[in-house]
């Protein structure tokens, strides 16, 4: 089975989560293109969504779903996303689409975080394989890639790309997380630096994995 049918499977299999009447919260991503699809044969028992990113705004409003900003809700039931990488303790890298910014602050409007990956996306020790994604504010570019190689990263400038908000990302390289939480709030310090990709303190509850055997939900 390839990988785009492991993360229907996963897209799909969120759906049992979303309850009528209720707004939901939806990231961004690939994973997440493929749950908007499956959320548009619900969009007469759903109120709507807030949605991580313009692109998934936009395939949002195609599906017929109103779009509410994050500022005119108080709280949402499900905020479903995907991941670069995830951990046992349902800690992630997110960020590969740029968009990590807006996804933190929908997920911390969330009761309850539901991501979906297939099962390539499971690691034991977070950004060992993939670069953690680092959204900069663009004047603080250089200062905050010279602390990030201090800390024994790789940084590298994501060319070509501007986020929602207008920043700059630097991806690192070589930088595996042994300890999730206290860098993320480290990383979070640094002058300059909007967001990291690092999804530890606020982490998901639910993980549905799309495997050759089926969706197999973790919580
Ligand atoms: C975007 C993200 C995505 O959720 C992450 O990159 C996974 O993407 P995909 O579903 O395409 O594999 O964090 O910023």
């Amino acid at each position: 089975m390839d990988q785009n049918a492991m993360k229907k499977q996963a897209a799909q299999a969120a759906l049992q989560y979303v309850k009528p009447d209720t707004i939901v919260g939806v990231g961004s991503g690939s994973t997440v293109n493929l749950f908007i699809e499956a959320l548009g044969t619900m969009r007469n028992q759903i109120k709507g969504a807030v949605a991580a990113s313009k692109n998934s705004e936009a395939l949002l409003r195609k599906q017929g779903i109103e779009v509410f900003s994050a500022n005119d809700v108080d709280s949402l039931d499900i905020y479903v996303d995907g991941a670069d990488e995830i951990n046992p303790q349902k800690m992630m890298i997110k960020g590969g689409g740029a968009a990590l910014t807006r996804e933190k602050i929908v997920a911390a409007l969330a009761k309850t975080f539901i991501c979906i990956v297939d099962k390539s996306k499971q690691v034991e020790v977070l950004s060992a394989e993939f670069p953690l994604p680092v959204e900069v504010i663009p004047m603080a570019r250089s200062q905050v890639a010279r602390k990030l190689a201090s800390l024994g990263g790789a940084p590298e400038y994501r060319e070509g790309v501007v986020t929602d908000n207008g920043n700059i990302i630097l991806d690192v390289y070589r930088f595996p997380i042994l300890e999730p939480i206290e860098m993320e709030k480290n990383l979070n310090n640094i002058a300059g630096v909007v967001t990291n990709g690092i999804f530890a303190l606020r982490g998901a509850d639910i993980v549905i994995v799309g495997t050759p055997e089926g969706a197999q939900i973790i919580d």
